[in-house]
């Protein structure tokens, strides 16, 4: 890739930094879209936050920023506005910068994890839905799913109070839909997610019980690394249609070509 002053460049602020793969994944993709666009990582600590949103601001070739941990919700009161589906989730994961400086914050993992699924030929209407885990991707997740028309969405977590709660919060923004706080049992349900970070090791405990997964049941577990979990191996055994987070993360680069173009 060769950067230069003709290039638009993003960045993915992020702390601790090491981790992050959204910059590589990023750029990869402009790449194969012919795109002259280039991200970094940025290692920002969060009492610099401000500081270095306010530099952002004035960097003319700069089309936008993904933000990553521990920044998503702190972001938002340094951004000139945010989007609906932000708003309502609460968190900023891609900024878009407009030629005149302005800062408009989005949230992708919804459309993301939505559009994912549509891409394997499965739409939400009408399921009944477990997603275990209720963190900032099951947040949006759970949302995603209430909104895309999903019958009926239990919601189960380690921290039981985290589910009650969020739970209560998709409830309260859709009636249509029954949505409850449960046990991490998958029997008769059309659509099982997980949104917990079990998986992303080889000796995690499995986030659902298996034995109640079967050939009508579509596992979509949004962990990127590794690209197929234990969970969905094991589903995938049982006959089970499995899903991997690269389903999600792959939409979210076409949505953030889309957000910088608009
Ligand atoms: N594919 C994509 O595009 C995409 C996008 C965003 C995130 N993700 C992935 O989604 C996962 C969660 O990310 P996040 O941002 O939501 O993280 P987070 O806010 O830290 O939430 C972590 C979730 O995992 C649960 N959890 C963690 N360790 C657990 C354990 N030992 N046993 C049971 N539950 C456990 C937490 O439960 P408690 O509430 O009880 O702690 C919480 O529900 C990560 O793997 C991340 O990479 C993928």
């Amino acid at each position: 890739m060769e950067i230069t002053g003709r290039s638009k460049l993003m960045f993915v602020l992020a702390n601790p930094v090491d981790h992050v793969r959204a910059s590589a994944v990023l750029n990869a993709y402009f790449q194969s879209i012919g795109q002259d666009v280039a991200t970094s990582p940025l290692h920002v600590q969060p009492d610099d936050l401000a500081t270095v949103v306010d530099a952002i601001r004035r960097m003319g070739n700069v089309v936008g920023f993904g933000v990553t941990i521990p920044h998503k919700v702190a972001i938002i009161p340094h951004l000139d506005a945010v989007t609906p589906i932000a708003e309502t989730i609460g968190a900023v994961n891609f900024v878009k910068r407009t030629d005149e400086g302005c800062l408009i914050g989005d949230n992708l993992d919804a459309p993301g994890f939505i559009a994912g699924l549509a891409r394997q030929g499965h739409a939400v209407a009408g399921k009944r839905v477990l997603q275990v885990g209720a963190g900032g991707a099951g947040r949006a997740t759970a949302l995603a799913l209430a909104r895309a028309g999903a019958a009926e969405l239990v919601i189960s977590n380690r921290d039981r109070a985290k589910a009650q709660a969020l739970a209560e919060a998709v409830a309260a923004l859709h009636r249509e839909v029954k949505v409850t706080a449960g046990a991490a049992s998958a029997e008769d349900f059309d659509l099982v997610v997980n949104t917990t970070s079990l998986g992303m090791k080889p000796d995690d405990a499995l986030p659902v019980d298996i034995d109640r997964i079967g050939p009508a049941t579509i596992v979509y577990d949004i962990i990127v690394n590794p690209p197929v979990t234990r969970l969905m191996a094991l589903a995938e055994a049982r006959g089970a249609k499995a899903i991997g987070g690269k389903a999600m993360l792959n939409e979210q680069m076409a949505l953030v070509a889309d957000f910088i173009r608009r």
